[in-house]
């Protein structure tokens, strides 16, 4: 499900859907050189909430100053664009896209003092695996997650992506709904934009910062609420075969929400079905992004 939004934010103005265009020269375009993010919004009984936001514009500047790039603006003024984006396409749901890249149509991969510039985009938007109520299957990648000394995986670099989307085709080639990536440690890493947990015994294992991971916000936000559930929960790295023996396993991540997996390399977690703990923490996660639950209520930015 994606419908067009009417207006996108374009340097500070903006403009028609449809006219938010660049050159196909564009550094970024050809090298890889933006920088992003992704966020939601949800509607509530008090109207569109927009998820963590400040969160989202905070790690927005970090990849930008990982990549040694200047935004141009401040966090309050991206803040605010993304609010009044969401507010001027009249959206309740959707998914946000704050985007910077380089504009310059100069061929060269070096980008010496070239001008950035900044959009955000809310688009409609609906589950991002079609399965996701009923559980998905993944496969292990033959592509191993890139590592902090070849691409920065904290970062949200539009080129990072190259290595979830080759990944992620393979697995659908392959007949599964979404690839999973070990590190070049072997550890198990994460989705091609999802992180990944698993239930063992009762308690929430997930890889650690060092497994080469996104630092997600929904995992972030998925480790408080299980906290605030008297679950356990442990960061750690986390060999393949263990991924196997698990008794329940599930992505995480603003597009994926909370999505069950429920067979990996064709073979089944647990007893194949949607196990407990992940049914509980998809319930849990969703009164929070509806602003059902008062003791996380200031994560959500109310668009008014
Ligand atoms: C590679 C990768 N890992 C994990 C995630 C989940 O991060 P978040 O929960 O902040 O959306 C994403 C999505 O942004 C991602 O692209």
């Amino acid at each position: 499900m994606q419908a067009n939004a009417e207006y996108i934010w374009f340097d500070g103005k903006f403009v028609p859907f449809s006219d938010a265009k660049v050159h196909v020269l564009t550094h970024s375009l050809q090298y890889g050189s933006g920088f992003f993010e992704g966020i939601r919004a949800y509607k509530t009984d008090k109207g569109a909430a927009i998820f963590r936001l400040d969160d989202h514009v905070d790690r927005f500047f970090k990849s930008a100053k990982i990549y040694g790039i200047n935004p141009g603006y401040t966090q309050k003024q991206i803040h605010d664009a993304i609010v009044d984006t969401v507010r001027k396409n009249k959206l309740q749901e959707c998914y946000i896209r704050p985007f910077g890249f380089y504009r310059t149509t100069k061929l060269g991969v070096t980008p010496v003092d070239a001008a950035i510039s900044i959009i955000v985009a809310a688009i409609p938007f609906g589950n991002y695996f079609a399965n996701k109520n009923n559980g998905i299957k993944c496969r292990v990648s033959s592509w191993q997650r890139i590592h902090t000394t070849i691409l920065p995986p904290e970062a949200k670099g539009s080129g990072n992506y190259l290595n979830s989307v080759i990944a992620s085709l393979e697995a659908k080639k392959e007949g599964a709904d979404e690839a999973i990536l070990l590190s070049i440690n072997g550890d198990v890493a994460e989705g091609p934009g999802e992180n990944i947990f698993f239930v063992q015994k009762g308690r929430l294992v997930t890889p650690s910062k060092d497994s080469d991971i996104l630092l997600g916000i929904t995992r972030d936000s998925i480790m408080k609420i299980a906290e605030a559930k008297g679950l356990e929960v442990e960061e750690r790295k986390i060999h393949r075969e263990e991924m196997y023996t698990s008794d329940e396993a599930f992505f995480s991540g603003t597009a994926a929400e909370i999505t069950p997996i429920i067979e990996i390399d064709s073979k089944k977690i647990g007893d194949g079905k949607i196990g407990p703990i992940t049914k509980m923490l998809m319930e849990a996660y969703d009164e929070v992004v509806l602003g059902k639950n008062e003791e996380f209520s200031d994560w959500l930015t109310f668009v008014g």
